[in-house]
């Protein structure tokens, strides 16, 4: 049966994250993708420029409208921007007995545009991370959810110190926690999955290119699509690989003078169709 995955996340126009990205990121993966906008951005490669947030209250019409009608057999949480809009979604969430909700703390976006406000930290922390099947936090949003609401702690900087960061993340309430360690300086880009008991390690080289728009949105949406099909171990396995084959095929796209987007459909579009 072809899974039916939502995602609930801000928009950018450009096409490289957000709902755009997570959208692209399913339908690569054989995933019914469904959308739910929290926010509005007016993005491209290069920065944010301005951010409309939807009313908790339509965030929460559109939620209850896929409910009622679709079997959601995974959600992907991206950018919230508010405490009330994180609270709405959780509430809904949680009326809906929602599955396989994979959550990515969006706090930043690649260029350093903030996408959540500070004040609304602890409502994905205390009500939507404990709803988490796994949350994927980066190394700067780890060193936040650490902190408890106090100004950040330092971020993990060395694997070793990523292995401490992910049982303290773990108490937060998920079943599993995903460090992704995109922002180490090491050779390996490598990722820490966790469940309260086993660290599984999965390490791929780092990529020399300035196309990371959307990683982290692109990763968090693969988990989502796999997820009603597969184990968490293989789904993140299987995330990774996806994600590692798109930055690299990023040179086929020319897309913005920034950081440009990822090759969504690297494995799928052959050179044929690409003339
Ligand atoms: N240059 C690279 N080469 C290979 N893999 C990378 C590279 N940069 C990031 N990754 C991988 O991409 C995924 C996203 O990691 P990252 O830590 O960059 O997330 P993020 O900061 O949330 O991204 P975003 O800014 O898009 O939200 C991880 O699996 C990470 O290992
Ligand atoms: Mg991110």
């Amino acid at each position: 049966m072809i899974p039916n995955v939502l995602t609930i996340a801000g928009s950018d126009p450009s096409g490289g994250a957000g709902i755009q990205a997570d959208l692209k990121t399913f339908s690569a993966l054989g995933a019914y993708g469904m959308s739910v906008i929290t926010a509005l951005t007016a993005q491209n490669t290069r920065g944010v420029r301005a951010v409309q947030v939807m009313e908790p209250d339509f965030v929460a019409a559109q939620i209850d409208a896929i409910f009622d009608d679709v079997r959601v057999d995974a959600v992907k949480i991206g950018m919230v921007a508010t405490a009330s809009v994180a609270t709405v979604i959780a509430e809904r969430l949680r009326h809906h007995a929602a599955c396989n909700v994979v959550l990515d703390p969006v706090m930043l976006a690649k260029s350093g545009d903030r996408l959540l406000r500070e004040d609304a930290v602890a409502a994905v922390r205390d009500r939507l991370a404990p709803l988490a099947r796994v949350i994927t936090p980066n190394l700067p949003e780890a060193a936040v959810l650490m902190s408890g609401g106090a100004p950040a702690t330092t971020e993990p900087a060395t694997l070793a110190e990523m292995r401490q960061a992910v049982r303290t993340l773990h108490r937060i309430g998920s079943q599993w926690v995903l460090l992704k360690g995109g922002h180490l300086t090491s050779e390996d880009s490598t990722d820490l999955l966790f469940d309260g008991e086993t660290i599984t390690e999965f390490a791929s080289k780092r990529i020399d290119t300035r196309n990371t728009h959307g990683t982290g949105c692109t990763l968090s949406a693969a988990i989502a699509a796999l997820l009603p099909r597969h184990d968490m171990v293989e789904a993140v396995r299987r995330a990774k690989a996806y994600l590692t084959g798109a930055i690299a095929a990023s040179g086929r796209l020319t897309v913005g003078s920034g950081h440009g987007p990822v090759h969504h459909f690297h494995a799928l579009w052959t050179e044929d169709l690409a003339q």
